[in-house]
């Protein structure tokens, strides 16, 4: 069974509510308000960025408005309820600069080196994603130079360290960053 049809269970609907009701929660705005850590990631407006793993949107809709008019978002998710969910609000709120989409972080069929930065916020590490296919992924779609922003901090550091196409650059408000390697995945 796959992660879309497991969600769509009773007991997967259920975590799927506690989830997002987590996600959305009061303390996580005070504690780690999506505007403070998108200020780590070094994204300014102007940019071309996707955002792995959009959820409910919590950091969808501030990096949509710190992008501005001339940059743009991808917000992805695998899960299409989380789409749908977080196109609404992203309609709601009359951003036009943001597309919400269904894809796979492994696999995004977004066009060789097309983006600016990547934002992986609250996503890795998971069983279900294998970091050596997903930092390839990556280092295929960005742009010679592009960013890779990763939050939380956590062990998966080493592992995008030890790849050699993402070389560490800086950490800030807990966003750990990397810059695009010009190596060639192995
Ligand atoms: C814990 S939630 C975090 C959501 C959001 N980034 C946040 O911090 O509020 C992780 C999200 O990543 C999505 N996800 C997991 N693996 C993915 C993949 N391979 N491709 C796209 N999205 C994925 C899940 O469906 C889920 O919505």
């Amino acid at each position: 069974m796959n992660t879309e049809a497991l969600a769509n269970t009773r007991i997967g609907q259920l975590v799927v509510r506690l989830l997002a009701a987590v996600m959305e929660s009061r303390l996580r705005y005070r504690f780690f308000g999506p505007e403070e850590v998108l200020g780590g990631a070094g994204i300014h407006p102007g940019m071309t960025v996707l955002e792995i793993g959009c959820g409910t949107g919590f950091f969808t809709l501030p990096a949509a408005r710190l992008l501005g008019e001339q940059g743009s978002l991808v917000a992805m998710d695998r899960m299409s309820l989380s789409v749908e969910t977080v196109a609404a609000k992203v309609r709601q709120a009359r951003l036009t600069n943001t597309c919400v989409v269904v894809g796979d972080a492994l696999d995004t069929q977004l066009e060789t080196e097309s983006l600016d930065a990547v934002l992986i916020f609250g996503v890795i590490p998971a069983p279900m994603l294998p970091m050596d296919r997903l930092l390839r992924e990556m280092h295929r779609i960005l742009k010679p130079g592009g960013t890779m922003a990763v939050w939380p901090p956590s062990w998966v550091h080493r592992s995008i360290r030890r790849s050699g196409i993402f070389a560490y650059s800086s950490t800030c408000r807990g966003v750990m960053n990397y810059r695009r390697t010009a190596c060639d995945p192995a």
